[in-house]
């Protein structure tokens, strides 16, 4: 069962891929034998993060995108497939009904923010790595959604819109082009450990919308996931090399919960 995957040669994009999820899901294909590459707005062009190339990019850009796409093929020839990784989480009220911080309320900066990187961003990726594709005749595009697209989330409202966004735009992207061998699809983590996302602002703002301290947030997860505790990036890391890879074949067109039981899906 060694190389059950198959990835050996396979060159996969993960954008995001410096940090959190993005970086086990980047290591966790390098290990399986495939060439991961790094493209994120924290690294330099030509940087080597554990013996994987990076290309600095900016997803909300079409012209960092395709430049981007343009330096990968150049170097490796082809893109197997594309992690949509880069996103941003901003918890916001839709309200701030106690009116004490007002920081906290949506606004037009927050909104355009997570929508340019989450959905924006995924789609000017999404495009340039298809255009590739379709010269190859083949390849997948896996779109990071999210479990609160699914079951909405106090707090962050626009966040789990974007993801909404995100798991529609995976199933109509899968039926224009599964005709031309390109499979998309889309995986949505649940609660997960620690990431870049969870900073203290992050933390500040979210216990601000849930009406909690940030000390306060609860980390016992045994009343609200099925399995009892968080998920591991690694876990992740193990979904996603699985549905790149041509063992997940006829996936297509859907997003594959990742939340210990927590989103019914
Ligand atoms: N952490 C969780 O619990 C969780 C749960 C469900 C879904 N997700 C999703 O997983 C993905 C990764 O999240 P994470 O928790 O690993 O976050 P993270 O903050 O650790 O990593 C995000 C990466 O995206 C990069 N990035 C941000 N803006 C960018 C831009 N404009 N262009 C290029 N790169 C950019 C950052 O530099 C960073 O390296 C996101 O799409 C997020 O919505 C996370």
């Amino acid at each position: 069962m060694q190389n059950w995957l198959g990835l050996e040669g396979q060159v996969v994009i993960v954008t995001g891929g410096a940090s959190g999820i993005g970086k086990h899901v980047a290591e966790t294909l390098k290990d399986a034998g495939a060439t991961a590459v790094i493209a994120d707005l924290s690294v330099e062009t030509g940087d080597m993060l554990e013996d994987m190339f990076c290309v600095k990019c900016d997803v909300t850009s079409a012209e960092s995108v395709n430049a981007m796409v343009a330096a990968v093929v150049e170097k490796y020839g082809k893109v197997d497939a594309l992690v949509n990784n880069a996103g941003i989480n901003l918890p916001r009220l839709l309200v701030d009904v106690k009116g004490e911080r007002p920081e906290y309320e949506l606004n037009e900066k927050s909104f355009d923010l997570m929508f340019g990187i989450n959905v924006k961003g995924l789609m000017f990726c999404a495009q340039a790595c298809a255009k590739q594709m379709l010269k190859q005749g083949k390849g997948v595009i896996l779109n990071m959604s999210s479990e609160s697209g699914k079951e909405g989330s106090q707090g962050q409202s626009a966040y789990s819109a974007t993801k909404g966004a995100v798991d529609s735009f995976t199933r109509s992207w899968a039926k224009e082009l599964g005709k031309y061998n390109i499979r998309v699809l889309a995986c949505a983590p649940g609660i997960m450990e620690a990431t870049g996302l969870r900073t203290p602002a992050y933390n500040e703002a979210l216990a601000y919308t849930r009406g909690v301290k940030p000390e306060d947030l609860s980390t016992d997860y045994t009343k609200v996931i099925p399995l009892g505790r968080d998920g591991k990036l690694d876990e992740v890391g193990n979904l996603v090399a699985y549905l790149v890879s041509d063992r997940a074949s006829y996936i297509a067109g859907t997003t594959i919960n990742i939340s210990g039981g927590k989103s019914r899906g």
